[in-house]
């Protein structure tokens, strides 16, 4: 069977994560290379980055706020050093709460929209002129409360649902069904 991955240039968001540890080094063991954007802690970055190198494909990683959206074009333009161009994006960093409804606070709110939604919006915004050039692939990562959602996770649930509500604009705007 094609190997459909081999050679794309995958960036990927919380890459240091439970989860995104799992997807970056799939997708190594695949044969992409790995854009390791975003993430406070430098030394989990540059750990992970050199697991990565050691699977013999291309990886480097890119420490900052992701929140700190003002800040995505600096570190686009030193990705482009890098890596030509972008294949797909995966927006999977993200931060659950569970606080109750009554309980959570402006600051609590403000974080977790700021991750969840704010971030992966903005980014896709900047990463889709190549999406578009190379046809590539958008995953941003939700969650079952997406869909549903659990008692005390009300604005983590309504942060995942707002994900997937700019996902299926984009997905209906660009796989041409409208
Ligand atoms: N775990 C679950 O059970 C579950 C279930 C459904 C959906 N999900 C979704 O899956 C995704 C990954 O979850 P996970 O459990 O793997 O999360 P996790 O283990 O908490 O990892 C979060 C990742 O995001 C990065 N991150 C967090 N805040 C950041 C910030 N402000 N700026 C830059 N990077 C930041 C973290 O790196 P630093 O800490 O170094 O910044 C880390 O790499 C999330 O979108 C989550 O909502 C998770």
């Amino acid at each position: 069977m094609e190997n459909l991955i081999k050679g794309k240039n995958i960036l990927l968001t919380g890459a240091t994560g439970g989860i995104g540890k799992v997807i970056a080094k799939s997708l190594a063991l695949e044969g992409a290379n790995l854009i390791l954007f975003a993430g406070r802690n430098q030394e989990s970055l540059l750990s992970l980055k050199n697991e990565i190198l050691q699977l013999g494909v291309k990886c480097e990683c890119y420490p900052f706020e992701l929140t700190n959206v003002d800040k995505l074009d600096e570190m686009l333009l030193k990705v482009k050093e890098t890596f030509n161009s972008i294949d797909v994006l995966i927006n999977n960093a993200g931060v659950a709460q569970n606080t109750p409804f009554d309980q959570i606070s402006v600051g609590e709110f403000d974080k977790i929209f700021n991750l969840n939604v704010k971030a992966p919006y903005f980014l896709t915004q900047k990463v889709l002129p190549d999406l578009i050039n190379n046809k590539g692939t958008i995953i941003n990562v939700s969650s079952v409360v997406g869909h549903l959602g659990y008692e005390n996770q009300n604005t983590y649930t309504a942060s995942k649902h707002a994900l997937i509500g700019f996902s299926s604009r984009l997905q209906r705007k660009y796989l041409k069904r409208e």
